[in-house]
């Protein structure tokens, strides 16, 4: 009898996670008898935990929080996007026992516009991209990978928002947040990235009167699933797609290399979790 096939969702605090919705979701739909737990790692625990990941049982898992970077430290082999992200977010033991490491938030991010937004990259001269922190990161990677050839990154923090520019080289420049005005007019694509406009934390106060009728708004925040951002977009007739397919695309390589199925992120996937948000609200 071959054992049961373990995965979980890891970090700290993991509590909020939807991600074993998701996979309990796919392991059912394909009736796999495999597990999908949540598994929260203390601070001192982290480093041993991702370090010697053979001993924990599982034969992969997420990472979510604050573990990504700790997470890709620990890994024997990186994919590209997790080497240059220093992130990794998706962990799996191969044959032989090596930890692999991959970032999965650009494909989740591509993936969802793909799916809901058909032909969002046709036109690729402009992205704007609010926010530098991890998801900004991955969020740039993903447009520099369907040539988007201008991306500007626009963060309270400007440091920050130059060390990501500075790892990508000409295509992505860095601003202060007051030069938005000034790039908006160009924009084929705006992504929000920050945590502004989530249930409980201050709105993202940003004034769309430049901004294409034909650009594509998007928007990391999936709680509430319309943010203001979204609202005033879709108000002034711009296309428009909300975050939670980021969520669910993001989990389907992890799957895949845990049980063997490449799973789709289906209509009654969207409803189960989105009823799960609605009832913790
Ligand atoms: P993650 O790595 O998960 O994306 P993060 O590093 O906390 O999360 O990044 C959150 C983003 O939201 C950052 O760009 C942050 O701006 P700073 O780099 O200046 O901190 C942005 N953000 C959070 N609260 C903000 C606020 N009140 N005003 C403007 N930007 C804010």
């Amino acid at each position: 009898m071959t054992a049961r096939t373990r995965a979980a969702i890891t970090g700290w605090p993991v509590t909020q996670s939807r991600s074993p919705l998701v996979h309990g979701y796919w392991l059912k739909k394909h009736g796999i008898d495999g597990t999908y737990d949540k598994i929260a790692v203390s601070p001192d625990e982290a480093e041993a935990f991702y370090g010697n990941f053979a001993a924990s049982g599982l034969k992969g898992c997420n990472v979510t929080i604050p573990y990504k970077e700790v997470a890709a430290a620990a890994c024997d082999i990186l994919d590209e996007a997790a080497r240059e992200m220093g992130a990794a977010n998706t962990l799996w033991l191969d044959r032989d026992g090596r930890l692999c490491g991959a970032n999965t938030d650009w494909i989740g991010f591509l993936g969802n516009l793909d799916q809901r937004a058909p032909g969002w990259d046709e036109k690729h001269d402009c992205a704007i991209v609010l926010g530098a922190g991890g998801g900004a990161r991955a969020i740039v990677w993903a447009l520099c990978s369907r040539k988007f050839t201008s991306v500007h990154i626009f963060n309270r923090t400007f440091e920050k928002a130059r060390q990501i520019a500075d790892q990508f080289g000409p295509s992505v420049e860095a601003h202060s947040w007051d030069m938005l005005g000034t790039f908006l007019g160009k924009a084929d694509i705006l992504i929000n990235t920050t945590s502004l406009g989530m249930t409980g934390k201050a709105p993202l106060e940003i004034d769309l009167g430049d901004l294409p009728k034909e650009a594509l708004v998007t928007d990391i925040v999936y709680v509430p699933l319309l943010t203001g951002l979204l609202k005033q977009a879709a108000a002034r007739g711009n296309r428009t797609v909300d975050g939670l397919g980021m969520l669910l695309h993001q989990a389907v390589p992890g799957f895949e290399k845990w049980f063997g199925v490449r799973p789709q992120v289906d209509d009654a996937l969207r409803r189960l979790v989105l009823d799960d948000l609605e009832q913790a609200s």
